[in-house]
């Protein structure tokens, strides 16, 4: 529930650096958010008089939409920066823009970009708090808080769950974020995927298979992951030959992992290649749309949090 304690954080940079207690007080203030959504009439004015900026200098539909929706709900005053109709198109550096965006004075920037570290860099120079939407292969925390909450809101707990996830782990954000995230709230992490597509270095506890079926068998949660290529080396995307043969999640592959197990995926998603329609599309196991729903929850938990200490 939500306390006045302030939140021990200036800026959402990643999931590392914050501790259990972090995530799971986000996670409470999240809880009451989902509710409010479902309402008839979502408009708060706690953020009243704030600017909130989103500035995606990488493509998105659900972050930067529900970054967005999320302020309005909240009462911000929120401005979308476009880089493609900007100055950047002109040359002008991540860091010059930041600055002349900080000249006016915003509450908050949300920030994706294709570097890694990137909103680590733009939060050296801001005034306001940053919230990182996704920094290259770096991280992406309120995914993985987006993901945490929609775990704990089907089992009720997320210690001593097993969680599969599967597909391109070494060059996705989101299993950055999640294999922070889920062992710090107990979880018991699997990571299935080729040899080329699996990180280097295991977290503490995470086990690794290169076999799907091995991988899910009996799993709690099964969280499919999109195959990168944009960020992928040629000869990997070379080696990865008949990828939905060995690594798509199939409706008879799923009924290797318990009988009550859920689907998740990130988003967006490559049906027939990481995943079956069939199974993305099954609301009894799959809770991807959920994942959505949560987003905005999350979301404004953690432009509320970031921006309390500010509205005094
Ligand atoms: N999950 C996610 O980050 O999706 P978008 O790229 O659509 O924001």
């Amino acid at each position: 529930m939500p306390t006045a304690e302030p939140f021990p954080h200036r800026h959402l940079l990643g999931i590392e650096g914050l501790s259990a207690a972090d995530l799971t007080r986000i996670l409470d203030e999240a809880e009451p958010w989902v509710g409010f959504n479902r309402g008839a009439r979502k408009a708060d004015q706690r953020l009243a008089g704030l600017t909130q900026i989103n500035a995606f200098f990488e493509n998105s539909t659900r972050t930067l939409f529900s970054f967005e929706i999320a302020g309005k709900r909240l009462g911000a005053q929120v401005s979308n920066f476009h880089p493609a109709a900007s100055s950047v198109r002109k040359g002008e550096s991540l860091i010059d823009t930041a600055l002349t965006l900080n000249a006016m004075c915003p509450d908050l920037l949300v920030i994706r970009h294709e570097a890694v570290g990137a909103a680590a860099d733009v939060a050296a120079v801001m005034g306001c708090p940053v919230i990182n939407a996704g920094d290259g292969r770096g991280e992406h925390p309120t995914q993985a808080l987006l993901d945490a909450l929609t775990i704990r809101r089907r089992f009720g707990r997320i210690a001593g769950l097993k969680v599969a996830i599967c597909g391109d782990i070494r060059h996705s954000r989101v299993a950055n974020s999640n294999m922070r995230s889920l062992p710090l709230l107990g979880a018991e992490l699997r990571l299935v995927g080729p040899e080329a597509l699996l990180p280097t270095s295991l977290p503490t506890g995470a086990s690794a298979f290169t076999d799907l079926d091995e991988g899910v068998e009996g799993a709690d949660v099964v969280m499919m992951l999109r195959i990168q290529r944009e960020r992928m080396a040629p000869e990997i995307a070379n080696s990865l030959g008949d990828y939905h043969g060995r690594y798509g999640l199939t409706s008879a592959r799923l009924k290797r992992a318990a009988p009550h197990a859920i689907v998740m995926h990130p988003g967006p998603m490559n049906r027939g290649i990481e995943i079956d329609g069939d199974v993305a599309d099954d609301r009894r196991r799959s809770v991807i749309l959920d994942q959505v729903e949560h987003g905005v929850a999350v979301r404004m938990a953690c432009l509320d949090l970031l921006t309390r200490q500010r509205r005094g």
